[in-house]
């Protein structure tokens, strides 16, 4: 498979190692000094592109992939609230699209413990909470992982309604929200907390990504499956068959 990359960064070096680690071919690497055009994309090669560059960026680089009627993965984080421009870029379009907040097969693994775990303790009356820790240079907060594991947790958590990313100034915290707090420090390549309290005892889960191939992979892996579709697919939703397929 040939792949173009939007993004290259971390995580676009990453995803060059795990493209030619599975046989593929990275055909031509675009970021901030060597923005991609049409023209570029088509003459390129490339059957499917990977973006993994930056949240203002994101729209833009899908009006392109959609021109040059590339299908695309999209791993950067941060642009929750341009979804709909580019559900409506991706249908128009009729392109194939994978999105994913985290690629880690293990990230989504653990979203469903969380969701598991939130059903138990909800009922038990135990309060929750989620924390995230990433290095200095991630330009979004809370991370897109921490708002997907915060899904998770009111979808099965009755007392939690809506997620918070701020303490009330002199005033206690609502019971019904679940906070999200973000530490940005060094070189973290990206730790998750989700947290239970009683009055009795406190029981924490955590994921902690110990180095970015695991993000990389899964990129992989579903561009190989995107590459002959067309739609909108969140990985998580399909990462069972996304996984199958292999
Ligand atoms: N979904 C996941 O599993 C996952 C995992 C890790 C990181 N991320 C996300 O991926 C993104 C990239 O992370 P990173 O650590 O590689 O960042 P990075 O800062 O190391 O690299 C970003 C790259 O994007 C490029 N870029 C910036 N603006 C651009 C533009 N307009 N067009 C093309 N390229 C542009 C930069 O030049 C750079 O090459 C972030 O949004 C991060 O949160 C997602």
């Amino acid at each position: 498979m040939k792949i173009a990359l939007l993004g290259y960064g971390k995580m676009g070096h990453e995803i060059e190692s795990a493209a030619l680690g599975h046989g593929h071919t990275v055909v031509a690497t675009f970021d901030i000094d060597h923005p991609a055009s049409v023209d570029n994309l088509r003459s390129c090669g490339a059957e499917v592109v990977i973006d993994f560059s930056q949240p203002n960026a994101v729209i833009d680089n899908i009006a392109l992939v959609a021109s040059a009627q590339l299908p695309v993965v999209i791993g950067t984080t941060g642009w929750d609230s341009s979804l709909p421009i580019i559900l409506a870029q991706v249908a128009q379009a009729k392109i194939g699209c994978v999105v994913g907040s985290n690629f880690s097969v293990g990230v989504n693994l653990f979203l469903e413990i969380v969701r598991t775990a939130s059903r138990l303790l909800g009922t038990a009356g135990y309060d929750a909470y989620i924390s995230e820790a990433h290095h200095r240079t991630k330009k979004d907060f809370p991370s897109g992982t921490a708002l997907r594991i915060g899904d998770a947790v009111l979808s099965e958590m009755k007392s939690k309604v809506r997620i918070s990313t701020e303490l009330p100034a002199g005033a206690a915290s609502p019971p019904d929200a679940l906070l999200i707090t973000s530490i940005r420090a060094g070189g973290i390549t990206g730790t998750h907390t989700v947290g239970f309290e009683s009055e009795e005892d406190s029981i924490e889960l955590v994921h902690r990504a110990k180095n970015r191939r695991g993000f990389a992979y899964g990129a992989v892996v579903a561009a190989e499956w995107i590459v002959n579709r067309t739609g909108f697919y969140r990985f998580e939703e399909h990462i069972t068959e996304i996984l199958n397929d292999r």
